[in-house]
């Protein structure tokens, strides 16, 4: 069961992303063909999820090895520009990393550069299947499960991690219903993850952010499964605003509340969630919606894109490597090294 969309890819010497601000209205694919064009659609999100964003950087890097022409100091300054982007999902510093290192040991060859972009691509997708068979375990025949923001295919390059979650119990023959939180400001969960799970025929409904908490109490929901933009060596995890809220109910309630994400999102250099650099979002993200203002003229708003969820609120962390539970400093540290 492949997701029926793409959401990055490479063709023809440019980068193919499927515009996300548009949907679920419109399903375009816009194509570029320079650094700055890439840089500015993970900035303004046509590409938004943190795997999917560190693919879209590597494929940048594609380009950036094509603009650079052999000059390696060149190319460094142009991975800046992508690296200058988003500042929370680590996905982009790793895929971006990753790059550099390929370059310095492999030389500044286009198509070296865009093979290593590709393995980036595959490997994520991979990482998804194998973090969804783990966590998919965990999933009850016939549960009702909660999901916040987008981690899905369109946040990855296929599959998904808290979707992709969805998708293995789907098709190890569960029955699932999945409730999608609207996720505001931007709706991630409304449009997108509604979208996706539509397209590939699972069952999803949609509330409200601010229903979560009750529907938790009430014992309709049976577990919580999110993504990740950042995951502290602690095991704190950094994913959408919201996040946060929603752990604190569903501990209240004793509902377990997982999270899937590749290995590329656990940061060992970041000791807790406190170090994780929080994006502030244009304010237009609140005071609008679809275009449409909603607040009072020049009311001052806040607009903290990501919030932090305390590892003790953390029942199990799905990697593609295993599942991590409580102790995550000690579990996480024999795994991977900072
Ligand atoms: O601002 P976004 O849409 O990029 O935020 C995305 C999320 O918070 C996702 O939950 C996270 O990146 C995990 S994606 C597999």
């Amino acid at each position: 069961m492949q997701s029926s969309f793409q959401t990055v890819y490479w063709k023809n010497r440019q980068v193919v992303m499927l515009d996300q601000r548009l949907l679920p209205y419109e399903e375009k694919y816009n194509r570029y063909s320079t650094v700055q064009e890439v840089a500015d659609a993970i900035q303004t999100m046509v590409v938004r999820g943190a795997p999917a964003i560190g693919v879209a950087a590597a494929f940048g890097v594609a380009l950036a090895a094509i603009e650079a022409d052999g000059n390696e100091e060149r190319l460094l300054a142009l991975c800046d520009v992508l690296a200058a982007t988003r500042p929370t999902a680590v996905n982009l510093f790793w895929a971006i990393e990753r790059m550099k290192k390929r370059i310095s040991t492999h030389g500044t060859a286009p198509q070296e550069v865009l093979e290593e972009a590709e393995r980036i691509k595959e490997e994520d997708i991979a990482a998804c299947k194998k973090m969804g068979e783990f966590g998919e375990k965990f999933i009850k025949d016939g549960a009702t499960v909660l999901t916040h923001c987008n981690a899905g295919a369109l946040a990855t390059a296929g599959w998904g991690t808290a979707l992709g979650v969805f998708r293995s119990a789907v098709a190890a023959g569960k029955t699932i219903h999945v409730l999608a939180d609207e996720t505001r400001p931007r709706l991630q969960g409304a449009k997108l993850t509604a979208w996706e799970l539509r397209k590939d025929g699972i069952d999803v409904t949609v509330i409200s952010d601010n229903a979560a908490a009750s529907l938790l109490r009430a014992g309709k929901i049976d577990a919580v499964v999110v993504g990740s933009d950042r995951i502290a060596a602690n095991g704190d995890v950094c994913n959408k605003i919201g996040t946060y809220s929603v752990a604190l109910a569903a501990d209240a309630a004793g509902v377990p509340f997982y999270v899937a994400a590749p290995v590329s999102t656990i940061d060992m250099s970041c000791p807790s969630g406190d170090q994780i650099p929080i994006e502030e979002r244009e304010a237009d993200e609140v005071t609008h919606i679809n275009g449409v203002q909603i607040l009072p003229d020049g009311v001052p708003v806040k607009n903290p894109a990501f919030d932090v969820t305390p590892h003790t609120l953390v029942t199990a962390i799905f990697t593609e490597v295993g599942v991590f539970q409580k102790n995550y400093s000690e579990s996480l540290k024999k795994i991977l090294q900072p």
